[in-house]
């Protein structure tokens, strides 16, 4: 299709595509529009051809782009900031409420016939209201999900690379040099870290021993920032009350044994799937590239390494 003076192909699949997919539907394009599961290395920019400048993302996240190999080949990268700060904030703070309220789980035993009657401790759940947690990563999202616990009278623990002494003020949160000490105060975890080398398996067997038995760990980042299958082992034998995920080590495979576990919430990578939300990504994507092909300089420019 044609689309303000420029050639569009989507893709006709509506599913992840396959490197020679990839490949085969970018060949000869000189802008690239594409997922957080699309893979965009050497190999494929170099089958796509050398007229290929500017790789969009549609995410905030771009671990799935080499970018060595773009800023290799004189390519430029953007992402999509900004626009869903508010829905993946609200999808944390949604698991976080419905983990400490065994929402998804009531749910399921009243669908399945099991209510008899009120009883005192049918089901019970714990208050979020005055807990502590503790938020690995500071960016937009993390500061989001600050405020909304600030909401609910909670007390707000941060880690970063960067300290924010004006987050703090305005928070009243209190900054913890590293991530070890967020994980023994907090009674829910929340992470906020983009993927790096240096964030991949950051929740690890020996840091979820750290955490309170009463605990609980959220991520609505990337999967491989927790080490899926320590989760797994430390929500069966209690080392941690539970934990509610939208994103996965291994998307879109579960680790064994995750979906039995009661004590989980598990969405599928959709933090930011809100229409007003999904809506802002594609304009924001787009309007990188059209920038890009004006000769103006493109919005939300990935800086590259
Ligand atoms: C979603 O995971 C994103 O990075 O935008
Ligand atoms: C991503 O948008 C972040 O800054 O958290």
């Amino acid at each position: 299709m044609r689309s303000k003076g420029h050639n569009v192909t989507v893709s006709p699949h509506d599913r992840v595509l396959s490197k020679s997919e990839l490949i085969e539907m970018g060949r000869g394009s000189d802008a690239l529009l594409c997922l957080l599961t699309d893979k965009i290395d050497g190999e494929v920019l170099d089958g796509i051809g050398s007229q290929v400048k500017i790789v969009a993302n549609y995410a905030v996240g771009f671990d799935n782009l080499d970018l060595a190999a773009i800023k290799q080949r004189g390519i430029i990268a953007t992402n999509t900031p900004g626009v869903l700060t508010e829905s993946v904030a609200e999808h944390a703070f949604s698991l976080i409420l419905s983990i400490a309220h065994r929402i998804p789980e009531s749910d399921r035993f009243t669908r399945a016939g099991k209510y008899h009657g009120w009883e005192p401790e049918l089901l019970l759940g714990q208050d979020v209201s005055h807990k502590t947690i503790g938020i690995l990563g500071l960016g937009r999202i993390g500061s989001r999900v600050a405020y909304h616990a600030r909401g609910f009278d909670m007390r707000v623990l941060y880690y970063d690379v960067k300290r924010n002494e004006q987050f703090e003020q305005e928070m009243k949160a209190e900054f913890r040099a590293t991530p070890e000490e967020i994980l023994r105060e907090s009674d829910f975890v929340s992470v906020h870290v983009p993927l790096l080398p240096t964030t991949r398996h950051l929740i690890n067997a020996e840091r979820l021993a750290m955490m309170k038995r009463s605990a609980y760990l959220v991520n609505t980042s990337r999967g491989p920032v927790i080490d899926e299958a320590a989760l797994v082992e430390a929500l069966r034998n209690g080392v941690i009350r539970g934990a509610a995920l939208d994103v996965f080590e291994n998307e879109p495979a579960l680790a064994p044994g995750l979906a039995e576990l009661e004590n989980v919430i598990l969405t599928p990578h959709t933090a930011s799937a809100t229409e007003e939300t999904r809506a802002e990504m594609s304009r924001l994507a787009a309007e990188n590239i059209i920038a890009f092909s004006e000769g103006k300089a493109p919005p939300n420019l990935i800086p590259l390494p």
